[in-house]
């Protein structure tokens, strides 16, 4: 095997130096990930020297160091959050007893399953933003965007460690799996459905790190609770990561918002087609973007009632986001007023975990709603963003095809099909956004969409060359 010194090459604080048998598994697998990257990662960047932070500790105050580094020479590392001394269980019917250090044999094949699917939106989601530079609104953006690209890459070694060192043979053919199947495959589909959905322009990257990374940051909150105490320190530092994906999000539409505010002003009109015509988005068409990718991702939370999630509760396999702030952490007794077609019926609330969860995604949500509502509401305009209602356009669960309004007004199938171009994009619509974009990559100069960021990364001004591109 090549002498590979994996402290130097992988930033790592699992001791993997004094591992042989992992080292020799992240050998093997390490030129996969490599060739996937140059294949299915950003498309014609690898040259180019960006200026990304790199994860290096899980020090609070100094994890990450900021650099210029071409890509593929990205320095994906392994981190587990510090582990706490005797870590109890902190939920379900083994509630107090030991955290485990090891897989029990008996959730073996569900731990995995979690693992698996976890790990396959991080490559997915690089496949899916994978064109995205050639139409980037500025070097600002196009470093943003491949920040988040190289640490979905790190998020992927993230659970591609947890199954390397702790599922064996099986653990490793899943590894290889995570690299075979791409987004959006005929054939090899990535495993939900959301991350095989095209995110071909810059508003859905924005909305797609809005709401999706969210949803990544919440199945990941649930996961940090675990019984199995490497899964629960992976995501803990995983969690570090993710805020910045949702920075971009919010600060990408909410930079939207801002500049439709100014076109309105100097045209004096909100006429959608005026606004087009500058060269703007709309905020309708803002809308109907929030109602696609929101409702597209409360399906990844799963059916309303699900059996599944009741037993990973129960058995401490995955916990609620933020389980310490609740009071009952078993829920033997406590029931779920659940909103259906047929009217509110009583579930266990042991089977309602995935709305319990939506719900308080949707909380979430909720706050870059009010922070743009209120530039809009400043600059003198009625209109308000909203997320959609939960029960609108759901694919799986209770709602699945019920013909609701974002609004939540269950209408006739007929009245559903002829409007539904109004509440999320028509193909002309996105035949619009794709005509904006693009490529913009003068530093400090910002595509006519949308407004520069208040400030740039890491102290540096706005017009820093973020990207050298070559
Ligand atoms: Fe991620
Ligand atoms: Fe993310």
């Amino acid at each position: 095997m090549s002498g590979i010194n994996y402290s130097e090459k992988i930033p790592n604080n699992v001791d993997l130096a004094n591992d042989r048998t992992l080292q020799r598994a992240l050998e093997h697998w390490q030129p996969h990930f490599l060739q996937w990257w140059q294949g299915m990662g950003p498309s014609d960047f690898q040259n180019s020297e960006v200026y990304l932070r790199t994860a290096t500790s899980v020090d609070a105050d100094g994890w990450a160091t900021y650099g210029a580094v071409k890509m593929p020479d990205y320095r994906w590392g392994i981190f587990l959050a510090d582990p706490v001394a005797e870590r109890k269980i902190g939920f379900g019917d083994n509630m107090g007893q030991p955290a485990w250090q090891q897989v029990p044999g008996e959730f073996r094949s569900t731990l995995r399953r979690l693992i698996v699917t976890q790990g396959d939106t991080e490559p997915a989601s690089v496949e899916q933003q994978r064109l995205l530079g050639h139409t980037c609104p500025s070097l600002y953006d196009l470093r943003n965007l491949f920040q988040v690209n190289v640490e979905e890459g790190r998020h992927l070694w993230a659970m591609v460690y947890l199954l390397h060192a702790y599922f064996g043979r099986d653990g490793r053919e899943e590894a290889e799996e995570l690299l075979a199947r791409h987004s959006g495959d005929a054939d090899k589909p990535r495993i939900l459905s959301t991350f095989n959905e095209p995110v071909s322009d810059w508003l859905s990257f924005f909305c797609f790190t809005y709401f999706t990374d969210r949803d990544g940051k919440y199945q990941l909150k649930s996961l940090a609770e675990s019984a199995f105490d490497p899964l629960s320190r992976t995501c803990r530092f995983m969690l570090t990561e993710e805020a910045h994906h949702m920075f971009v999000g919010e600060t990408g539409i909410g930079r939207v918002v801002k500049r439709t505010l100014e076109v309105m002003k100097e045209l004096g009109t909100d006429d959608p087609a005026k606004i087009r015509a500058a060269g703007a988005v709309d905020l309708p068409l803002l809308q109907k973007y929030l109602n696609f990718w929101c409702s597209s991702s409360l399906d990844l939370f799963g059916s309303e009632v699900s059996s599944n999630s009741a037993s990973n509760f129960a058995n401490g396999v995955k916990g609620r986001p933020d389980e310490s702030q609740y009071e009952d952490h078993v829920l033997r007794a406590a029931q779920f007023k659940l909103e259906t077609p047929k009217g509110v019926e009583d579930v266990p609330m042991l089977n309602a975990l995935n709305e319990v969860m939506r719900e308080s995604y949707l909380k979430d949500c909720e706050i870059g709603l009010k922070r743009w509502n209120r530039v809009i509401e400043r600059a003198g305009h009625a209109l308000r963003l909203a997320l959609p209602s939960t029960h609108f356009r759901r694919s799986i669960g209770a709602w699945v095809d019920q013909p609701v309004t974002p609004q939540g007004k269950l209408v006739s199938r007929e009245e559903y099909d002829r409007r539904l171009h109004e509440w999320i994009p028509s193909e002309a619509d996105r035949a619009f956004v794709r005509s904006l974009m693009k490529r913009v990559v003068e530093p400090g100069k910002m595509a006519g969409w949308i407004a520069p960021p208040e400030r740039g990364i890491n102290n540096l001004p706005v017009d820093y060359e973020y990207v050298k591109i070559s």
